[in-house]
């Protein structure tokens, strides 16, 4: 039998969690309604819901109209959709999905890191397409020996370091503050661009971080180097980005994230030396149903009165 609470859902944000909180509550599907008439449904949910549950990096603001709304479960580990001076204002409690997408992410970046040195995109269309009937494909970069700069490491940074070190890679990083990690720190993004043959961010979206991959950064990183993006789109200059590869100020890049997705600037699309993937860092089925079960266990814990499990303290 269905319970009878109400749980409102934001977005389609991984339908098999979805069928599963369809058979636990009573659910109210956001995205199935016209955007005109949203603030009709969220109006009639006043009082009866104070739950929603939605994609951590992409939250409809007509949710904050909720009169009622105390818990928003989100599902992913940046938490960059939610308004959070709206939800401190008014003390709605916020869950994520950390540490369950860790090695998914670190995975990706270890295949962008490789993809990326030896220009495997291209090696397979130079492949398919023939070319090697006129002679061979360019040398890419061995690993070995090289500096690793990771901007911004956390969790799924310090899961990367751990994959690049049988590499031979050595690690260096950037954080606001030192940690009490081993390898090696600088102080700001420009001397670890410098130091590094490959550039990782890793970094959370929103305004502290806006625009932080600029050209100053790619200069400093140099014509040899790889920049590598699987954080926030936010963080990166595109266009500059564009106009660096163009120039070959930098030799090449790998995009998992960009500023306004699903698009992807013309800019970048239309360079040969960039790798461009759609978000799919923690997009493995073993992965996001993970990230589902914590969704649920939150709202669980949150509907029994008990501490939650992952809930973003701001
Ligand atoms: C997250 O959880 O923030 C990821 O970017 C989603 O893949």
């Amino acid at each position: 039998m269905t319970d009878q609470t109400e749980l409102l859902l934001v977005n389609e944000f991984h339908p098999e969690t979805i069928a599963r909180l369809d058979g636990k509550y009573r659910t109210h599907k956001l995205w199935e309604v016209d955007s005109k008439d949203r603030i009709e449904l969220i109006n009639s949910l006043s009082g009866k819901c104070s739950a929603a549950a939605s994609a951590s990096w992409e939250v409809d603001p007509v949710v904050y109209e909720l009169e009622s709304l105390q818990f928003i479960a989100a599902f992913g580990v940046g938490v960059d959709g939610i308004d959070f001076s709206k939800t401190r204002a008014r003390g709605i409690r916020v869950s994520n999905t950390p540490d369950v997408l860790n090695d998914a992410v670190a995975d990706l970046a270890l295949a962008m890191i490789l993809a990326g040195s030896r220009n495997l995109i291209n090696a397979d269309a130079f492949a398919r397409q023939g070319h090697w009937l006129q002679g061979p494909f360019p040398f890419g970069r061995s690993l070995q020996d090289k500096t690793l700069g990771i901007a911004g490491l956390g969790r799924i940074g310090q899961a990367v370091a751990e994959r690049a070190l049988p590499f031979g890679l050595n690690i260096a990083y950037h954080n606001r503050r030192q940690t009490e990690s081993d390898f090696s720190y600088h102080d700001s993004l420009e001397s670890l661009a410098r130091d590094s043959d490959i550039l990782l961010g890793i970094l959370p979206g929103g305004e502290s971080t806006r625009g932080l991959f600029n050209r100053k950064i790619f200069r400093a990183l140099g014509p040899e180097g790889l920049f590598i993006n699987i954080g926030r789109g936010s963080s990166v200059v595109e266009e500059e980005l564009a106009q660096s590869l163009a120039e070959k100020e930098i030799a090449a890049a790998a995009l998992d994230v960009y500023e306004n997705e699903p698009r992807i600037p013309v800019s970048l699309s239309r360079l040969d030396n960039i790798i461009l993937l759609p978000h799919i860092g923690s997009a493995t089925l073993e992965t996001r149903r993970a990230m589902g079960q914590l969704v649920i266990d939150n709202l669980a814990a949150y509907f029994n009165g008990s501490p939650l499990l992952t809930e973003v303290q701001n």
